[in-house]
């Protein structure tokens, strides 16, 4: 094939992503760094050193695991887990659950699952894109939070609206931005005309079946063992090991308790550190980006490898998909004027595998997040009175990432390995009696 040939074909993919690039969607990190172009071809980059983390169907083998015993066993640096008294854990209920999360066919066109925007491999986020991207391209306001330890959470969501992981999981699969799924109904009498998943909700609940209730406390028993603890951190902070990190991590934990002021809200306590207070603050990100404050007048967007143009951020806001409103935060739900650009803390748990960064993905790297806290967040008249210019070193600066390096689970490998283990509702491989126009009884 020739290389002008490539040039075309890779040229026309570009054509075909620029309505993502020009919506915000696609995040490009830093000028150097490319996040875009066809799976791993690195043809025409700038830089040859991005690698993706994701990966092709076809390169999904991962390794099952009886993941069960990371809720029944404490973890080091971490509490026990309180689990519902009418949703007990059980092995059935987490393979149910996990095949749920990973079924593209719980989308209403079958091409969106809960596991391609909390991806494994890519710390059960999204590290290519600020905010998440649902079925048919569809834009979200939002970035895909972590689900690793999601279940010690008390609130869920940027703006703490849920309560329950087994209430939560309707949500995304009735947003018309994410899954789109039309009704309870139509979700649950779908999986009951998809081979297989009657036995599996009935060996998972004996005489319930499926419907609304079983569909959420599978899906919940799943995510509620994805914990992950026993990091480097803890194995020295909580267990005592001296060598277990080296000094540049003590130091930076010294940054993080003392003159950063960060323990204020992601909580280290005696015996444990979740990394989150279960609290809503004002930082100043939801205020910037209302004002407006966060937006460069122009973007330097990239149409071919090799070639940019600088767009006016005025016609980057007129192809957005869906219009993205200003996000108040708790507001928006209580429409307490007080309650304006209040978010909610987020673990630091497994932080380097999670980029980008905030509950719009506004930073792309910790060293940009800890440049904005040094820097005394961003002022509003809300900002939360423990944001407070700083004036960190260099040096304390470098040691405060290395010790959020630190903080990445020891069974992170483990629990990815899980995941690529699960079938991904391929139509054609893992049910292929299963038709596509499947007879929901419609008459025409
Ligand atoms: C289109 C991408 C997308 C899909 C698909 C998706 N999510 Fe999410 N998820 C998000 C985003 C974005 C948020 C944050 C939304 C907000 O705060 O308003 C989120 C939040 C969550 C949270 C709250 C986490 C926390 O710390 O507060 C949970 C739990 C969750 N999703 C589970 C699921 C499950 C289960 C499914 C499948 C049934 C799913 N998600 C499908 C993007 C997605
Ligand atoms: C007043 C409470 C508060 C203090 C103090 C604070 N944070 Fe945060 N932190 C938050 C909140 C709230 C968010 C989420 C903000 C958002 O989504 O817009 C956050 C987000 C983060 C994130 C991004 C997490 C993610 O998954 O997106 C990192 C990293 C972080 N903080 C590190 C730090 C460090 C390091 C310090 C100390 C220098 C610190 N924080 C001090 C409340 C605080």
């Amino acid at each position: 094939m020739s290389e002008q040939f490539f040039r075309k074909q890779t040229f026309k993919i570009y054509l075909l992503i620029l309505p993502l690039v020009l919506s915000n969607q696609i995040s490009f990190g830093n000028d150097e760094v490319n996040y875009s172009g066809p799976g791993d071809d690195k043809n025409g980059y700038d830089s040859r050193d991005y690698t993706t983390n994701s990966l092709s169907l076809e390169d999904r083998k991962g390794k099952k695991a009886d993941i069960i015993k990371y809720v029944t066993i404490k973890q080091l640096g971490l509490p026990e887990l309180k689990i519902p008294q009418n949703n007990k854990i059980t092995r059935e209920k987490i393979e149910l659950g996990k095949k749920l999360f990973f079924d593209r066919r719980l989308s209403l066109n079958n091409t969106m699952s809960c596991g391609m925007c909390h991806v494994p491999e890519q710390g059960f986020t999204n590290n290519e894109i600020k905010t998440a991207v649902g079925i048919e391209g569809r834009s979200n306001l939002r970035n895909t939070p972590t689900l690793l330890n999601v279940a010690f959470n008390k609130f869920l969501f940027h703006d703490a609206r849920e309560f329950s992981l087994e209430n939560q999981v309707w949500q995304p699969v009735l947003a018309h931005s994410e899954m789109a799924m039309p009704s309870f109904g139509f979700t649950i009498k779908k999986l009951e005309l998809i081979p297989g998943y009657k036995k599996l909700f009935n060996e998972a609940f004996p005489g319930e079946g499926i419907n609304m209730e079983t569909f959420g406390k599978a899906v919940a028993s799943y995510e509620r063992s994805l914990i992950s603890g026993n990091s480097d951190f803890d194995k020295w902070y909580f267990g005592g090991n001296k060598n277990a990190v080296d000094e540049n991590v003590k130091k930076g934990f010294e940054v993080f308790s003392g003159k950063g002021g960060c323990v204020s809200c992601h909580t280290v306590g005696k015996n444990e550190a979740l990394f989150f207070d279960n609290k809503l603050h004002n930082t100043g990100i939801g205020y910037a980006e209302s004002m407006g404050i966060l937006k460069k007048i122009k973007t330097k967007v990239q149409l071919a490898p090799g070639e940019y143009v600088e767009v006016d951020n005025k016609i980057i806001k007129s192809v957005n998909q869906q219009k993205k409103n200003n996000d108040l935060g708790l507001y928006t739900i209580t429409e307490n004027p007080e309650h304006r650009w209040l978010f909610k803390t987020p673990t630091l748990r497994n932080i380097s595998l999670t980029a980008p960064y905030m509950h719009n993905g506004i930073f792309s790297t910790l060293d940009d997040v800890i440049k904005f806290y040094d820097e005394g967040g961003f002022k509003n008249e809300l900002l939360s009175p423990m944001i407070k210019k700083l004036d960190l070193t260099q040096e304390e600066k470098n040691n405060l990432k290395i010790f959020l390096k630190s903080l990445v689970g020891d069974n992170i490998n483990i629990l990815i390995a899980d995941a690529l283990s699960t079938p991904v509702g391929d139509l054609t491989k893992d049910d292929p009696n299963w038709a596509n126009d499947t007879d929901m009884g419609y008459d025409n």
